[in-house]
């Protein structure tokens, strides 16, 4: 079988999680292809190390361009912060690799149309990390939105919450700093549901938004190494920080097909853990989905009697629900470690039949368009067409 050597930069949160997809794949689903974890790549020797061993890499490595200048690589896999990924993925491009990219694309809109002009210029494949498309519940969710059974869209309102920040005294991380993520809640979690979004309902036309950062600066940043590969933050009190992204954002939306959409996205929400939820309100029925509860997919349908209606709770688990075949008999759960499976799946497929994988960078720049539409309505307190930009 033809082998995919892969080369991935970044071992820490994502890192682990593609590699639990690249690891586990082959169990599951049967492959025309073979996927090689040649070189694992991260800058700390000691925590790089300790990843490659327990994730199961051949080799690693701490600078990023001898991985992409090697030979023996078919495909980069890049899971570092976003203000990487232009450089890397077009270097990759350049070397002739396929390319697989963490969201949000870019940490702007020109990177990101930089990088689809990159991969289609070499001729590569290319994906964007948008792993929730993965979810079976959500697949559901297409497919009956495909069948008609929502009827005219009227509505999608789509929230992300986490609380993780709402302790003034955590340290001030990557993900506080618009030099590193270019922006807050917005590019980390709402970057997820536009695209949830854009494949459920379609393209956005026009947004208007607010945002707020409540805690404005925080104690600096101490990193450690564990055993594990993975990174312990801790605060350095003495020494406070200034918070350069939001911590919230929220923001309306027009659609093309005439739906209207609510987004809020937050990391100040006690309680709520990943709360990546939205529900979707037609002419002939609603859907509601939470990824807390991932298996599940509500349904109401005006198709049924009045005596019997209601919301119906899906337990998406069955051999006929996309994705699920797989795995394990029905209502034998999955979880969030799989849809890496399902999403690594998706690419290596997709480039042993020769065809683009989805979502591709082109999906990340239409979610670029939004993010930063958004930006500039909070800038300019008015409403943005994408058309502008
Ligand atoms: N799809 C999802 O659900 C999801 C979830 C979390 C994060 N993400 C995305 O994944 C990306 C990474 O996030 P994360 O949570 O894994 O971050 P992380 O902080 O856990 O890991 C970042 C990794 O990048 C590496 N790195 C940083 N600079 C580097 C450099 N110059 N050279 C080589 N390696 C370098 C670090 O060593 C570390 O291993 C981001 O774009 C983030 O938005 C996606």
């Amino acid at each position: 079988m033809k082998e995919i050597r892969i080369g991935m930069i970044g071992y820490s949160f994502m890192g682990k999680a593609h590699s639990f997809g690249y690891k586990n794949v082959g169990m599951f689903y049967d492959l025309k292809v073979k996927p090689v974890m040649k070189v694992i790549c991260g800058r700390k020797l000691e925590g790089v190390k300790a990843a490659a061993e327990r994730y199961g890499w051949e080799e690693y490595e701490t600078d990023w361009r001898k991985v992409i200048e090697r030979d023996d690589i078919d495909l980069i896999d890049i899971c570092t912060p976003g203000h990487l990924h232009a450089e890397m993925a077009i270097a990759a491009a350049e070397a002739g690799k396929h390319v697989f990219c963490e969201k949000p694309l870019a940490n702007s809109l020109e990177d990101a149309k930089r990088m689809l002009e990159a991969v289609q210029k070499a001729g590569v494949k290319h994906m964007v990390g948008f792993n929730y498309r993965t979810v079976p519940a959500i697949a559901l969710a297409k497919r009956l939105i495909e069948e008609g059974r929502l009827g005219e869209i009227y509505h999608f309102r789509g929230v992300y919450l986490q609380d993780w920040i709402v302790d003034p005294d955590f340290p001030l991380v990557w993900r506080l700093d618009a030099k590193i993520a270019g922006t807050g809640p917005l590019g980390d979690l709402a970057a997820h549901t536009i695209d949830i979004a854009h494949y459920l309902i379609g393209e956005i036309e026009e947004v208007v938004a607010q945002e707020k950062t409540f805690i404005k600066e925080r104690p600096a940043l101490v990193e450690k190494v564990k055993g594990t590969g993975l990174v312990e933050v801790e605060a350095d009190k003495s020494r406070k920080v200034p918070v350069t992204v939001e911590d919230a954002t929220m923001f309306l939306a027009r659609f093309k097909n005439g739906a209207l959409g609510v987004f809020e996205a937050s990391r100040m929400c006690p309680g709520r853990k990943n709360f990546n939820g939205f529900e979707i309100n037609g002419s002939k029925g609603s859907i509601a989905f939470n990824f807390e509860d991932m298996n599940i997919l509500w349904f109401f349908s005006r198709d049924d009697e009045g005596h019997i209606q209601g919301f119906r709770r899906i337990l998406v688990t069955e051999p006929e629900h996309k994705y699920f075949n797989v795995w394990w008999p029905a209502g034998h759960i999955i979880g969030y470690g799989e849809t890496f499976v399902n999403e690594i799946y998706n690419l290596l497929d997709a480039i042993a039949e020769d065809r683009m994988p989805e979502p591709s960078f082109e999906d990340g720049v239409k979610c670029q368009k939004v993010l930063e539409a958004v930006v500039k309505s909070v800038k300019e307190r008015r409403w943005v067409r994408l058309d502008e930009l």
